[in-house]
């Protein structure tokens, strides 16, 4: 049963006052902290990755990952609020991702901001995740138009919303197999290219022809707004298994172009198709994947071309960030919400019907 928060200093009768908010995000392999200003401008942002840690496994290990925040937690908050000159007591607000994402990552956060909010009688915000990214588009063009299709694409999603007038999200389609994100990272992997495996492949396709080596690309008709990555990755899986070592070596780049290509041509080609289905001229492409350059690129040309507005945020606000996860907080205490003191990580969390905020 959750519980009411009646005694924090900065709700009066008039609801929250605007003060800055500390923005906290730990569901994944990020520790980050962010601290907003009064009209939501972003004083500070801080990002620890755990790459390094991470990267001779070739992927995440929850039980590492959640050690990692332990460890490096106080230390980010208390650089995000030095480099933001804000002092703890100046604080109106904590805000915290509950949610989706690995358990253990999520109860390091969760339980520090609980600490904090309790310590400091500020409200506390659970704050899903992809509404985070969903927000990070409206960050730095807080005017984007609504209604408009945004295209969430990041390590675990790759989802087309309609987002209304209103705030609120309607799902439109989503893949049936890998995310975006996953399929980068598990080809770079069949490559032999680090972790993690977007900002690899991006790098290397610059030096490849995207045309040398085809792949299919998921299209099930042109209104079908669902993705599937998994018969890609089979694909480059084979054409590995039939190539020499040496030819391997000497192709990698064009590999990597060809594979990405087929990722990214799809990523557009669904989005267009959403707009065209819901009639809408905004697109907003969210996600670690929306830091793909060749991605930004098609965005941009086919946005031009078909007078479509387009947002996709800059890089430090496309992979993981606390910043983000502070706006939604921010726009959630400033629209009636009532903070609660106690709420469980949500691993599995989806948008929900309700509101996401601009
Ligand atoms: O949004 P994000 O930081 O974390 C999740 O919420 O999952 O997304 C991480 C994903 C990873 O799969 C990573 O490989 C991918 O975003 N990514 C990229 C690029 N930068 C990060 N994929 C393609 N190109 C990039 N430049
Ligand atoms: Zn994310």
């Amino acid at each position: 049963m959750h519980q009411a928060c009646p005694s924090l200093r900065s709700l009066s009768g008039d609801g929250w006052q605007p003060s800055p908010i500390l923005g906290i995000e730990s569901s994944c392999d990020e520790t980050a902290a962010a601290v907003l200003d009064v009209d939501g401008g972003v004083l500070s942002s801080v990002i620890s990755s755990q790459v390094a840690i991470h990267g001779k496994f070739g992927g995440v290990v929850p039980e590492l990952a959640a050690r990692a925040h332990v460890t490096a937690i106080d230390i980010v908050v208390g650089h995000a609020l030095a480099r933001a000159q804000c002092k703890k007591d100046d604080l109106g607000a904590v805000a915290i991702t509950r949610g989706p994402g690995l358990a253990g990552a999520l109860l390091v956060g969760v339980t520090y901001a609980k600490a904090m909010s309790y310590g400091l009688s500020i409200p506390l915000i659970g704050v899903n995740h992809l509404e985070g990214h969903i927000a990070s588009a409206w960050l730095s063009d807080p005017i984007f138009p609504l209604p408009c299709i945004v295209l969430v694409v990041s390590g675990g999603h790759t989802h087309l919303y309609r987002r209304g007038a209103d705030g609120r999200c309607a799902l439109l389609g989503c893949t049936r197999d890998d995310a975006a994100g996953e399929a980068f990272d598990k080809g770079a992997q069949m490559l032999g290219l680090e972790f993690p495996g977007g900002p690899a492949i991006d790098q290397l396709a610059k030096r490849g022809n995207p045309e040398a080596i085809p792949f299919p690309r998921f299209q099930r008709g042109k209104t079908d707004l669902e993705f599937s990555f998994s018969g890609l990755k089979t694909s480059l899986l084979y054409k590995l298994r039939d190539m020499k070592a040496s030819v391997q070596t000497e192709q990698v780049a064009d590999l990597a172009a060809g594979y990405q290509e087929a990722i990214v041509q799809v990523l557009v080609s669904k989005a267009f198709a959403a707009l065209a289905q819901e009639r809408l001229s905004a697109l907003a492409v969210v996600g670690g994947v929306s830091a793909n350059s060749r991605l930004r690129v098609l965005l941009k040309e086919r946005a031009e071309r078909e007078g479509v507005c387009l947002a996709v945020p800059p890089m430090a606000y496309c992979t993981d960030n606390a910043a983000m996860i502070a706006s939604v907080g921010r726009h959630m205490l400033l629209t009636d919400y009532c903070p609660i003191c106690e709420f469980d990580i949500q691993p599995a969390l989806q948008v929900g019907s309700g509101p996401t905020p601009v």
